[in-house]
């Protein structure tokens, strides 16, 4: 089952995702990033950094890798964003990324009918419905888009520092378990229903 983690926004936690759901579950990253300090969290060779102008490996759509896509719709991501069993996007509650985001999910969807956005890094629970009201407002939502909010949590930059995930930070360290236990529950739902067949 591979999965795009895309937004033409940046900085919306793509890369994050990416990066927890890779060391939780075994999968490889893909990514058109090549700045992304994606080394310090998995081993060489669960990483593929692919260089601008470079073709994207055509590694089947069945296979554990997770594309951690960056920047404008460029022709190369195209195959990458039909083949892959899900898109998901990342967005945070500021309005212009919303705006940006619904541009973004208009041009996926013309690829990819099968959406999945995360409100993310959410300070309040009550931030994902004003997300989710905002983009079905602007109709580029439909019944088949999946919405899973993933509070703002230390976790993810910690997964990226020391390659573990938000999941084995907690068993390594039972302190953590409170102030996990929240985002973890919400980073499984996601897990699960991507990780479920097509
Ligand atoms: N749920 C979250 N809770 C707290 N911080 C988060 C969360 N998601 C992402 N972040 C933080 O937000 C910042 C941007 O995240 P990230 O680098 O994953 O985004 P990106 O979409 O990959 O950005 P870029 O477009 O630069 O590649 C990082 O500092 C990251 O640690
Ligand atoms: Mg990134």
């Amino acid at each position: 089952m591979s999965i795009a983690f895309f937004n033409i926004k940046g900085g919306v936690g793509k890369t994050s995702l990416a990066v927890n759901f890779a060391l939780q579950h075994d999968y490889a990253i893909v990514t058109n990033d090549l700045y992304t300090q994606l080394e310090r969290a998995l081993p060489e060779g669960k990483i593929l950094k692919v260089g601008p102008g470079e073709p994207f490996p055509e590694i089947p759509g069945d296979a554990p890798v997770a594309y951690d896509l960056g920047g404008y719709i460029d022709p190369r991501i195209i195959p990458v964003l039909t083949r892959v069993s899900h898109v998901v996007v990342p967005v945070l509650d500021e309005d212009n990324d919303i705006q940006v985001t619904a541009q973004a999910i208009a041009e996926i969807r013309q690829h990819n009918p099968n959406l999945v956005v995360v409100p993310n890094r959410l300070d309040r629970d009550d931030d994902a419905m004003r997300i989710i009201n905002i983009l079905v407002g602007l109709e580029v939502v439909d019944a088949k888009t999946q919405f899973f909010p993933i509070k703002r949590s230390k976790g993810f930059s910690y997964a990226m520092r020391d390659g573990r995930s938000i999941r084995q930070q907690m068993a390594d360290n039972k302190l953590m378990n409170r102030a996990y236990h929240a985002v973890a529950t919400q980073f499984d739902a996601l897990s699960r229903y991507l990780l479920q067949p097509v």
